[in-house]
């Protein structure tokens, strides 16, 4: 079984719209329905879990109906506080349903919209063959670590530097090994350093993402996405 867990569980605070930032419209389309788009075009893609703020699963529905989203592989579930409580509820939503163990789990942020049919299926065929799997693109800038405040520590060798983007899949198995090891700490620290971190003992494989797969986070983000999609 392969299953998307669409990230639409937070409220943007920093693009500062005045509405969680997936319902925000982009070249007249919400940000949500640009990514779950994408993933509705992946034939071998069994359930898309979009997960919403608590107070915005009726929204989320409605607004998914309203764009004539109609198949049945689409659930809407509650998400949580933090992203990666979001990600335990998709997860705990996939063990309620009782899917097979070796089920493979593709995380995306719906505010990345410019996700495509390619990336996702890479990463499933990565999460296929090394249990894990992450979109990355190399750090075009220098990038300076300050471990003191407003001091230089250290700048790591650039051309070791990857940034990470979703999609980024699992297998559900090894996430909930993982997980129920770590600390209340390292849980809280999840959404920077990430679960796949964390997945001591398995291989991530790492295959290329795409610049444009940028996440809409702050203002200026909706002016070069629009500008994207407009041509
Ligand atoms: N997300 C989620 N559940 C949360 C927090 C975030 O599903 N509790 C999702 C967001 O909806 C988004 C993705 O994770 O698609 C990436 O997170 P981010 O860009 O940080 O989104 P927000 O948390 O909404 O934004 P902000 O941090 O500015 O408030």
């Amino acid at each position: 079984m392969i299953c998307a867990a669409l990230l639409a569980g937070g409220i943007g605070t920093r693009l500062d719209v005045g509405m969680p930032k997936q319902f925000y419209l982009i070249a007249g389309k919400p940000i949500l329905i640009h990514s779950l788009e994408a993933f509705l075009k992946v034939e071998e893609m069994d359930e898309i879990i979009v997960s919403s703020p608590k107070e915005c699963v009726n929204k989320t529905k409605d607004v998914i109906k309203e764009y004539d989203l109609t198949d049945p592989r689409i659930t809407v579930i509650e998400g949580g506080k933090r992203r990666s409580d979001t990600i335990l509820n998709s997860i705990n939503y996939t063990l309620e349903n009782d899917y097979p163990k070796d089920s493979i789990m593709v995380t995306h942020d719906a505010a990345r919209i410019f996700v495509t049919p390619k990336l996702i299926k890479d990463s499933i065929r990565y999460a296929k063959q090394y249990g894990a799997a992450s979109a990355v693109i190399p750090a075009t800038d220098v990038i300076f670590e300050s471990k003191k405040d407003g001091i230089l520590t250290d700048v790591p060798d650039r051309q070791y530097l990857l940034q990470s983007q979703t999609p980024q899949s699992f297998n559900i198995n090894h996430y909930i090994e993982i997980y129920s090891d770590l600390s209340d700490e390292e849980i809280d620290k999840l959404d920077e350093a990430m679960i796949l971190f964390h997945m001591r003992g398995h291989e991530i494989g790492l295959f290329e993402g795409d610049r444009t797969n940028f996440k809409v986070t702050r203002p200026s983000d909706i002016k070069i996405a629009n500008a994207m999609l407009r041509g």
